[in-house]
């Protein structure tokens, strides 16, 4: 046991999804898995183990914001040996062409998080980015299931209300979208020589203001997870 994940030795697969929300968890790991097993529900963030098309795979929630899925991201790595991390997620797009529904893969994740300071110091700008297999592993998949993914920048940031930040300057240098939690994933991830990739659904527009209704974010949602299973399991 870790000190914020429950599961003993053993009971989580060296492959893991990771939701934001601990009940997106619960929906993938009753909906896509076999066999699924709930090892972990400290702070009602669950995880759950069980295999998808014979493969042993995980699915653990990871809170919101780069603090929180550090902490899992760590633990998950570093104390029971998690090698192959794919975040799900919703996201926000930036750019006039993207659109609602678009499954986006993060290559890189610019960030405004204390978290590159924290580790590089004063003049280091590190550029957290995807492992290059996942990512063509998830692109060819999307391909496959006819939805191409749309590939490149984004951007991770600390504040989901922000009046302060720059979203024209960003959206000029070529950031997608937005979220909070993929340049923390991708730091960690080459700390501890893990794989990992950011995939998301896009649910609103800062551009335009529209969001996803309940039922689209809800397909759009499984497409994505199809995506990832059929990654993770390669
Ligand atoms: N996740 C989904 N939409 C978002 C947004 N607009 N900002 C930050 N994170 C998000």
């Amino acid at each position: 046991m870790s000190l914020h994940i429950a599961a003993r030795d053993g009971e989580i697969a060296d492959r893991i999804l990771l939701p934001g929300d601990p009940l997106r968890a619960k929906y993938i790991a009753e909906t896509f898995l076999d066999d699924a097993v709930c090892y972990t529900d400290i702070r009602n963030i669950l995880g759950y183990t069980g295999t998808y098309k014979g493969v042993r795979l995980s699915v653990q929630g990871t809170g919101m914001g780069i603090p929180s899925i550090s902490i899992y991201a760590t633990e998950l790595m570093r104390d029971y040996g998690v090698k192959k991390l794919i975040r799900v997620g919703t996201c926000g797009a930036m750019r006039k062409d993207i659109r609602l529904r678009d499954v986006i893969i993060a290559q890189g994740a610019t960030t405004d998080s204390s978290i590159i300071r924290n580790i590089f110091g004063g003049s280091i700008n590190y550029a957290p980015l995807a492992d290059f297999t996942l990512l063509r592993q998830a692109y060819e998949q999307s391909v496959k299931q006819g939805i191409p993914a749309r590939v490149g920048n984004i951007v991770s940031v600390d504040r989901f209300y922000d009046d302060e930040i720059d979203n024209d300057k960003l959206t000029q240098y070529g950031i997608m979208a937005v979220e909070m939690e993929t340049a923390g994933l991708y730091t960690l991830a080459a700390k501890y020589g893990a794989q990992a990739l950011g995939l998301f659904t896009v649910s609103d527009h800062l551009l335009t203001g529209e969001a996803c209704t309940p039922e689209e974010r809800q397909t759009s949602f499984d497409d994505m997870i199809h995506i990832a299973l059929e990654t993770a399991i390669q």
